[in-house]
């Protein structure tokens, strides 16, 4: 629009036209002139162009860029700027309607004051009676100082209207400068998490309040800097490079999501390969000769999605197990996957708590899961215990048997004891259950139940002088053959088929196709009781 310098004739159309241009400048383009200033000297973007990144060229429709706050103390009132610190709106990603809310840090640190909260529990207000998924992009000093309680109050709203929405709309959460003190639980409180490498931090009590009260020595990145909430806390979900690659990674997640819990999952064209492809057969020579080798689980997930375009989630926290999404025939399937070259595959507290989210995720909007198993055990140790891998081990059985959605599991070779039943056994509620012929199901693995089976025999083996390594070998090879075999599993329908690897993709399309229609529900209640 055209800088308009002449005081306007507000008895005239004309002129009053020419007092919104006026407005519109000083509230919107002057603002940005000067955001742009202060934010490009520390190698950021603005909120307004972080925005234009996320959405589709052209389409934001901004809300509330004329308000301004109504804060007296401490001379406030003599800086009233319009917009206040966030920019909210509208616009669409992939064509599909996002709200959007961008936290200013050029105006007053990005803090939310009484207005700033107003616009985002006005934007997520909208988003929830809309159905739509919604991005917040934090970049604040937290609560504004001026404003005290006032300001917590808006935080407290927003922390609710987080929890209302979890489960009706995905929301996701993009880190790209501070986010301190209770500020954090906003984030916590939504789906994902993306946090820029070294521009981003995280903590609910800061580096200098540490050291005065515990005397820790810790600078701001190493306390919650984007690395250290990816690999060691579990906070966030993906570890963005810079802000561009943040925000193509949450553009190409929402291309999976769907708009709410009771909207169609996106579907794509894709023409599927009916016949078994060179692609498929890979998969038949996958699974090492020896039981106790890795492998690589995404080389699977690869060759099993369309296209090979696997979104994972946490890469970072908890490799010993995988999750993300894919697409299969077009349509979303939210994958988790053991990883046999991480920690030999083996659960512990964190990729039970990784998956367990993931699964609720899935569940809540209507995402079918796809469960790929291989997996030795629990993993042993003190640690373990008594951190509560009994309680918070638990909350991927309960995520599992609370789960509605199609669920398809392919055993593909380890699965071992209580790991073998979370892993969405049938029991739990899988609807189709397949393995592969080098599937091992079984209370425990081949040696591990020799030791105790086979003990006497063991024994007399080292009396005789024999080779008991050899010994051990053989017992633990026919304890694996006469127990641990998928047909024994098949045989008492606990499988539902067994297929070569190669016949993986189509089983997994055709029992998905099956489910389309899958319809179950819960014994009415309040809400269950998760253990958390
Ligand atoms: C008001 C704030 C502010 C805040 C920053 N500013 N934080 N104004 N309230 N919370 C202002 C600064 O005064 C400054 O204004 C401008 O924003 C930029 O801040 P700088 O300090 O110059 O920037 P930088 O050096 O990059 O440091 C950023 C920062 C630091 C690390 C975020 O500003 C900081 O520590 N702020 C306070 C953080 C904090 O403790 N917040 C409260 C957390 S508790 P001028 O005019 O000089 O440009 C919380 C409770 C939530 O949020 C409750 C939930 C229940």
């Amino acid at each position: 629009m055209e800088r308009v310098t002449d005081q306007p004739d507000l008895s005239t159309t004309a002129g009053k036209i020419a007092d919104l241009r006026a407005r519109y400048q000083e509230a919107v383009v002057d603002a940005e002139a000067v955001a742009i200033q202060k934010q490009h000297a520390k190698g950021k973007l603005t909120a307004r162009e972080r925005i234009e990144l996320l959405v589709d060229p052209g389409s934001f429709v901004e809300l509330d860029e004329y308000v301004r706050h109504r804060t007296t103390a401490f001379g406030m009132d003599r800086s009233r700027p319009y917009g206040d610190s966030v920019v909210t709106g509208t616009g669409t990603i992939h064509g599909r309607t996002v709200a959007v809310y961008a936290q200013d840090f050029t105006t007053f640190g990005g803090s939310l004051g009484e207005v700033a909260g107003e616009k985002i529990i006005k934007v997520m207000e909208f988003a929830l009676r809309g159905g739509m998924p919604i991005v917040g992009i934090l970049d604040s000093g937290g609560a504004r100082i001026q404003e005290g309680v006032v300001a917590l109050g808006k935080y407290g709203e927003i922390f609710r209207l987080n929890t209302a929405a979890s489960g009706v709309i995905p929301q996701i959460s993009i880190i790209m400068g501070p986010a301190a003190g209770g500020a954090v639980y906003s984030p916590a409180l939504t789906d994902f998490v993306v946090m820029v490498d070294k521009t981003s931090q995280m903590f609910v009590t800061g580096p200098d309040v540490i050291k005065t009260v515990t005397g820790e020595d810790v600078g701001m990145e190493e306390l919650g800097g984007a690395y250290t909430h990816n690999t060691r806390s579990g906070v966030a979900h993906y570890l963005a490079e810079d802000e561009d690659d943040a925000i193509d990674y949450v553009r190409t997640m929402l291309g999976f999501l769907p708009d709410n819990n009771m909207s169609e999952q996106p579907a794509y064209e894709h023409e599927f390969e009916w016949e078994t492809t060179d692609s498929d057969r890979v998969l038949n020579t996958i699974i090492p000769d020896s039981a106790n080798q890795p492998y690589d689980i995404h080389q699977v997930i690869g060759h099993i999605v369309d296209a090979g375009d696997f979104l994972e989630v946490q890469p970072l926290f908890a490799p010993n197990i995988v999750i993300g999404f894919g697409r299969i025939e077009g349509r979303t399937v939210g994958i988790i996957a053991n990883q046999p070259s991480q920690m030999a595959g083996t659960l512990n507290i964190e990729a039970g708590e990784k998956a367990s989210r993931f699964v609720r995720f899935c569940d809540a909007f209507s995402v079918p899961i796809l469960t790929l198993v291989d997996v030795p055990g629990y993993l042993p140790g003190t640690d373990q215990e008594w951190t509560g891998v009994i309680r918070r081990g638990a909350k991927l059985l309960y995520a599992y048997a609370e789960a509605t959605v199609p669920l398809v599991t392919v055993i593909l070779r380890k699965a071992y004891g209580g790991a073998y039943i979370v892993m969405g056994s049938k029991q739990l509620g899988a609807d189709i259950n397949l393995a592969w012929p080098t599937a091992e199901i079984a209370v425990m693995g081949g040696q591990g139940a020799v030791n105790i089976l086979y003990r006497g025999e063991i024994k007399k083996a080292e009396e005789a002088g024999e080779d008991v390594a050899a010994v051990r070998t053989r017992l633990a090879n026919e304890y694996t053959y006469n127990v641990a075999s998928p047909f024994l599993a098949a045989e008492r329908g606990e499988l539902d088929g067994i297929i070569e690897p190669a016949q993986t993709r189509v089983a997994v399309a055709k029992a998905l196709r099956a489910l389309r229609g899958k319809r179950a529900s819960l014994p009415a209640k309040k809400h269950g009781n998760i253990p958390l």
